[in-house]
């Protein structure tokens, strides 16, 4: 079976058969990386380059491993120290880069739309870890894939997602992956950190009151304040959002059943999530990154069979 597309740049171009294909190859890859030899050839001869024009932990590592795991040779690249800040212009640094014979791209980059610009443009697959507001699919499909670890389907999941939806590339994936998956959606956050037309836009439920958006749901996906992408106050402070959205153990406690909580990392320890949640049986938080390197080899295996297709 093949993925019905060349790149990876959103889950929005996905169709549900791409969205199971990556998930079970990630299921496989899971079971590879519990041996004692982690390592496959499945990309041997192959060279991938990640360029991260954007800071990154988790998805940066992440990717570089799911590489080394499938045996691919592989190049790193950060905006900072490059030439980039001599005035070279995406396109040029890319091309440049890619005549040194690269046969795939992972790119992280702050404007919205950049990964997009450039598969226009190269004759290579490109994987999208992140771009602007816009989305990070390979975050949603890790989300989704620790969601069916740990509740076994996502038809029919209740999935809330709270905070700063407004500015969130994770939120945008996740929506789109678990609607098109047949689970049930709610967005819960400060009126101001939710865009108007959400609802009719992502058929979502939205609401204000974070224990009632909890009570509702099967598992909650809390995100940062993306303070880096706002140019206006949305809010009065971080103490106060913290009080009234903050997800600590006591509100964990006092709802009706035992949720699941996700959160893509980085965490304000504190803000949207106190350490006793972050740190409960209730959280899965270490495993999403844990699956985070299997679904990213699905995705990269996945593409280069792809790529033989190329032309
Ligand atoms: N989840 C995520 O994208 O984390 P990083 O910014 O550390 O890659």
């Amino acid at each position: 079976m093949q993925l019905s597309t060349n790149h990876l740049l959103g889950i929005k171009d996905l169709t549900i058969g791409d969205i199971q294909l990556i998930l079970s190859t990630a299921k496989q890859f899971k079971e590879v990386l519990q041996r004692p030899i982690k390592k496959v050839p499945s990309l041997r001869d192959t060279t991938i380059v990640n360029l991260f024009f954007e800071n990154s932990t988790r998805t940066r590592i992440s990717f570089e491993l799911a590489e080394k795991r499938l045996s691919a040779d592989v190049l790193n690249f950060t905006a900072s120290g490059s030439s980039v800040s001599k005035g070279e212009t995406l396109l040029d640094t890319v091309n440049n880069i890619l005549s040194m014979k690269i046969d795939m791209v992972v790119m992280r980059h702050s404007a919205t739309g950049a990964p997009h610009f450039l598969a226009k443009h190269i004759p290579v697959s490109i994987v999208n870890a992140g771009d602007g507001i816009n989305e990070h699919p390979t975050q949603a499909l890790l989300d989704a894939f620790s969601i069916l670890e740990n509740h076994g389907t996502l038809e029919g999941t209740k999935v809330t997602i709270v905070g700063d939806i407004l500015h969130s590339r994770v939120a945008m994936s996740n929506m789109y992956l678990l609607k098109k998956a047949g689970a049930e959606v709610m967005v819960a956050g400060p009126p101001t950190l939710i865009p108007k037309h959400i609802q009719q836009a992502f058929d979502v439920r939205v609401e204000y009151n974070l224990k009632k958006a909890l009570e509702w749901c099967d598992v909650a996906n809390i995100l940062r304040i993306q303070l880096e992408r706002q140019n206006q106050v949305l809010f009065s402070s971080l103490r106060e959002y913290s009080m009234s959205y903050g997800v600590n153990k006591k509100l964990l406690d006092s709802l009706n059943k035992k949720i699941t909580i996700l959160h893509p990392g980085p965490i304000n320890r504190g803000v949207e999530l106190s350490s006793d949640a972050a740190d409960s049986d209730q959280s899965i938080i270490l495993q999403q990154v844990e699956n985070g390197v299997a679904v990213r080899m699905a995705v990269l295996f996945l593409l280069s069979n792809r790529s033989a297709t190329l032309n």
